[in-house]
């Protein structure tokens, strides 16, 4: 197993600037998921990596060793994409073993690698079966199976389970996270689903029209996003959004729209001297607008909202609520039942406030 280094990796397309300026540092053993919305330069990164694409300018190395002009076949690492590519003629059995065979494994080698790797994924009854008499999950785990018996340095893979249901995703996500623990083994992992990006990384990398936005560990990416985009781009329902001016008023700092005056917690008020009388946009998540008190929210503003719209999902409710000036969405436990029209009184975390720049859009305090 190895790390993989990409140094000031550039990927043009003629005019299109694919990759601009990468720089990622992915530790030995490490999960790895890049994330970002469609047509943001994953795939043309892990193809990069995979030996499938050329560089045009930047170095990649895997371990010491640069790779740019490596051929492929010659890198070591083992690529899993969306449509699994099996070879529809051959057996499970045979899929799995084309690759040995092609390098030129002893046939004991490979008879033991399949069993094994077998075993692990669950498809021991299935060898013999030919890929149209398997299910999508289990041509999943066939494709799996052919990238685990190389034993690679790096596992690639490029959006794996879009093709399944959605209950057989998440039960192969959970899966995919066992099969790293047990395999210890580096890979990095592509997917436009931030849900996936945020239970399975051990760190996420998010991209943005060929550029990285953040990289960091699921809750730095969750709880302190570098930009707007990042903020927008994780959780579900997204971030609200609410620009404001930063006012102080004896020493305090205020958050101030129409609508809206909210105290700047003490804890953020030191660092953000230098910004006061400046325009600055408010984040706030769905879960931290509460419409019955939790610990803590006696302290929390209150701020009345009418309730236009109440999806209940079981586990916990969705509310449009409008201020008189704009909408925002909060997240709130499935007891809270209002109806729409209702006019209730909507409690702010403001210590889990984030404040972005509205010119750059990166997070305040720099
Ligand atoms: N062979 C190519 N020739 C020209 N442009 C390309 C080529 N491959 C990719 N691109 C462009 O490079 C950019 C990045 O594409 P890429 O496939 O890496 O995106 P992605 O993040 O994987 O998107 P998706 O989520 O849709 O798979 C896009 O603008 C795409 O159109
Ligand atoms: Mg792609």
């Amino acid at each position: 197993m190895a790390e993989v280094q990409l140094v000031n990796v550039h990927k043009r397309f003629g005019d299109v600037h694919a990759v601009a300026n990468m720089n990622l540092d992915i530790a030995n053993q490490e999960f790895l998921v890049m994330v970002g919305p469609s047509g943001c330069g994953k795939t043309t990164t892990l193809r990069m990596i995979a030996g499938l694409e050329t560089v045009t300018e930047g170095e990649i190395y895997l371990g010491d060793r640069l790779i740019n002009h490596v051929a492929s076949r010659h890198r070591d690492v083992a690529v899993v994409f969306q449509n699994y590519a099996l070879y529809p003629h051959m057996t499970v059995y045979g899929n799995m073993a084309y690759g040995l065979k092609r390098r030129k494994f002893p046939a004991a080698d490979i008879q033991r690698r399949i069993k094994e790797a077998a075993e692990i994924l669950g498809i021991t009854e299935l060898l013999d079966r030919k890929p149209r008499q398997l299910s999508g999950g289990q041509q999943q785990r066939v494709a799996l199976g052919r990238a685990i018996v190389r034993q690679p340095a790096a596992f690639l893979f490029d959006e794996p389970l879009s093709a399944l249901d959605a209950k057989l995703r998440v039960q192969m996500r959970s899966e995919l996270v066992k099969l790293h623990g047990r395999l210890q083994a580096t890979m990095i992992y592509v997917t436009h689903d931030q849900v996936e990006a945020m239970t399975m990384g051990d760190r996420i990398v998010v991209m943005r029209d060929g550029l990285v936005q953040q990289i960091g560990t699921p809750k730095q990416i969750y709880y302190q996003p570098a930009n707007t985009f990042v903020a927008g781009f994780v959780g579900s329902p997204p971030m609200n959004f609410i620009p404001c001016e930063l006012q102080r008023t004896e020493g305090v700092f205020w958050l101030v729209a129409p609508d809206l005056r909210l105290p700047v917690p003490g804890e953020l008020a030191g660092a953000l001297q230098d910004y006061s009388g400046s325009r600055v946009l408010l984040g706030l998540r769905p879960e931290d607008l509460h419409c019955e008190p939790v610990s803590g929210s006696d302290e929390f503003p209150v701020v009345p909202m009418t309730v236009e719209v109440v999806e209940p999902l079981g586990f916990e409710t969705i509310i449009d609520l409008n201020t008189g000036h704009r909408s925002l969405t909060a997240r709130v436990s499935p007891r809270v039942e209002p109806s729409p029209g209702d006019r209730i009184p909507v409690m702010l975390n403001i210590h889990r406030l984030h404040l972005f720049d509205p010119e750059t859009e990166k997070r305040l305090p720099a």
